[in-house]
């Protein structure tokens, strides 16, 4: 009971649960080395200007912002709790005035985010209701020559492969103008897979 409690919350932490489902989020082995991976396939310059979408406990950002010099992250979540948590655990970051965070449904984000140099999400797009619709709002949110990345690893829940979603997210992206998509492996078992793509 407590365990279907706890899976219930991935989609949007709240609660009791939500902070167990976080918890696991910023310690399972799989989910703290996927995070570090992505940061490290990222390379965004220093000067980048970047949103993650779904960030969960910010364990990603935890790994970014410390390389921009003038660059800025804005992590975007649907939950509250996930929101503060990140926040917390980037404080340095917040009051570095390299990070913010904000409350927003990928769905409908706020108008102000708008030209970033690389948007991504990291086993967040399983959870949005429509992600053809998403991935078409988020191309529009890039700066000419913008990198758009989702990354997605089976979670012990799923019976999908990263490599069939890959392949969906490269249609997705196709269909929404992005050019010179291409996917890169983790070397983890289950694998991640994160497909890229660029606005022209
Ligand atoms: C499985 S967690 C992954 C968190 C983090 N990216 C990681 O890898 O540790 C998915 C996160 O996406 C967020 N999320 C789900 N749907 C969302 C949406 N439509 N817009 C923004 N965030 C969303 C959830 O609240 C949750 O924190």
């Amino acid at each position: 009971m407590i365990k279907e409690r706890v899976i219930a919350n991935f989609p949007h932490p709240k609660g009791v649960y939500g902070r167990i489902a976080g918890r696991i989020m910023s310690s399972r082995d799989s989910n703290v080395a996927r995070n570090h991976w992505v940061a490290e396939i990222l390379e965004p310059s220093p000067d980048a200007s970047i949103c993650e979408i779904g960030h969960g406990p910010g364990l990603a950002i935890e790994h970014l912002w410390p390389r921009l010099t003038t660059g800025h992250i804005v992590g975007v979540e649907v939950s509250e709790l996930m929101s503060r948590t990140a926040a917390r655990r980037n404080r340095a970051g917040v009051r570095a005035g390299r990070v913010d965070f904000r409350v927003a449904d990928s769905a409908s984000l706020p108008a102000d985010l708008d030209d970033f140099d690389l948007i991504f999400g990291v086993n967040a797009s399983m959870f949005w209701p429509d992600p053809e619709a998403a991935v078409n709002e988020l191309a529009k949110r890039l700066a000419p020559d913008g990198e758009l990345v989702l990354v997605f690893m089976p979670p012990p829940t799923s019976d999908q492969s990263a490599a069939s979603v890959a392949a969906g997210y490269a249609e997705q992206f196709a269909a929404a103008g992005l050019v010179d998509v291409q996917h890169d492996q983790m070397d983890y078992e289950p694998p991640a897979v994160a497909t890229r793509g660029r606005r022209r």
